[in-house]
């Protein structure tokens, strides 16, 4: 029989590392890896399936917060390092870790990035952020005028110093975004195994540092140019237009390839739109809703009539019933809904990506009055989660 227990020590956490990444095909963590990752590791927030001594399964989850529509900032668990051994595989490993995690996770929401589209529906998890891919021709991309502000160059210690302070302040500007906890920054900065070749240069604007954004050249044989930006976070238009001019009048580039929120309006920086082309649209953030009544009344509304809506959620059934959601919040109540909704479609419209009128054209939503729920929950910008885990 399957049993979940909770890892205590760095022995029990390198052996999940490796789990996890040979389920991902990757090789086990290497002693040079290791120390940067170890951090990663957080006491009581480590979980692993067993079948007698054997280790199975793992997942855990880092504690940090996520921005909800208009603004609020609330409790959020990111997800991470679901894996099963290949020789466990679909024999419920995953839904005992999964039904474990969720029944036992402090925080009110969690998300998690998937390798595939149909394992998390059946946890309650929807697809509720997509994130564009671009690439900019860089020798073509002319930003008329000059910038308003500063750039300059971080050395590294004092980037390693600023970024996660600086980011704490600009870069939650988004429904989606998370903070980001101190052993994501400890694998981030490690110098030894992932950011050897990183620039980081930071923007400031009258009230001092608004934005920064590191990035990594590399040439190709061709000895073309290729630009990756790794972060990218500002707290106005103004830090955005002049980081994004630096970036496109640095010598020898000839291509940026950068992620953007679906929304993002880049394209109308440069004389011509046409240097930025969207090379691939992917999902992003999958939402799940922990505590909804906690949730819904974290996030606001816009302008309609009221709605009531039934929640159904069959993993975590004190979610189930009727809120009425309305411009001035969302309360539970004993009335007739106006759509019936499962967890995980919950959790897409929730950040404002998905709108309820696309789910009953698709036909996986039942009910009337979806315009007036779509206009509840629409958000003034599209949602995005810069930071990977
Ligand atoms: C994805 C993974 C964690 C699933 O673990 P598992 O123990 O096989 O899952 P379960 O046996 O609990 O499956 C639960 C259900 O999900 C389905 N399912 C599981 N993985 C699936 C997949 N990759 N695609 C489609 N369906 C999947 C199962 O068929 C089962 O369906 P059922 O309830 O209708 O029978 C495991 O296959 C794995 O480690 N894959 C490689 C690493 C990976 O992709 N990790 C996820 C990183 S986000």
């Amino acid at each position: 029989m399957t049993e979940i227990r909770v890892l205590t020590d760095e022995a029990q956490y390198r052996a999940h590392n490796t789990l996890f990444r040979r389920a991902m095909h990757w090789g086990p963590p290497t002693d040079e890896q290791w120390p940067a990752t170890l951090p990663s590791y957080e006491s009581g927030r480590v979980l692993a399936a067993f079948e007698g001594d054997e280790m199975v399964g793992t997942t855990q989850s880092y504690a940090c917060a996520m921005v909800v529509p208009g603004g609020a900032v609330v409790p959020h668990a990111a997800v991470s390092r679901v894996g099963v051994r290949a020789d466990y595989t679909r024999r419920g490993v995953l839904s005992a870790l999964m039904r474990e995690q969720l029944s036992t996770l402090p925080e009110p929401v969690a998300t998690l990035r998937a390798s595939e589209g149909r394992i998390y529906g059946r946890f309650g998890y929807g697809l509720a952020g997509r994130v564009r891919f671009l690439r900019i021709d860089a020798r073509k991309a002319v930003i008329p005028g000059s910038p308003t502000g500063r750039v300059r160059m971080l050395d590294p210690d004092t980037s390693d110093k600023l970024l996660p302070e600086l980011h704490a302040e600009v870069g939650m500007g988004r429904p989606g975004q998370i903070s980001r906890w101190p052993g994501w920054w400890a694998r981030a900065l490690d110098r030894k195994t992932e950011a050897e070749n990183r620039v980081t240069v930071v923007h400031s604007g009258p009230d001092g540092d608004d934005g920064y954004v590191c990035y990594k050249v590399s040439e190709d044989k061709d000895f073309k140019h290729h630009m990756e930006i790794q972060d990218f976070a500002c707290a106005n238009a103004d830090a955005w237009r002049d980081l994004w001019i630096y970036l496109t009048r640095l010598d020898l580039v000839d291509t940026i390839e950068a992620d953007a929120a679906l929304d993002d309006p880049l394209h109308w920086l440069f004389e011509d739109p046409r240097v930025v082309y969207t090379k691939d649209v992917y999902d992003q953030i999958w939402l799940r809703l922990v505590d909804v009544p906690r949730m819904l009344a974290a996030r606001t509304y816009g302008s309609a009539d009221p709605v009531v809506v039934e929640v159904r959620d069959k993993l975590l059934p004190a979610n189930d019933g009727c809120y009425r959601v309305s411009p001035d919040g969302a309360e539970r109540v004993e009335a007739q809904p106006d759509i019936t909704i499962p967890i995980d479609l919950l959790g897409a419209v929730y950040l404002g990506d998905t709108r309820f009128s696309d789910l009953a054209a698709a036909k996986r939503i039942e009910g009337s009055r979806f315009a007036e729920a779509d206009a509840l929950f629409a958000g003034p910008v599209a949602p995005l989660c810069s930071t990977f885990f």
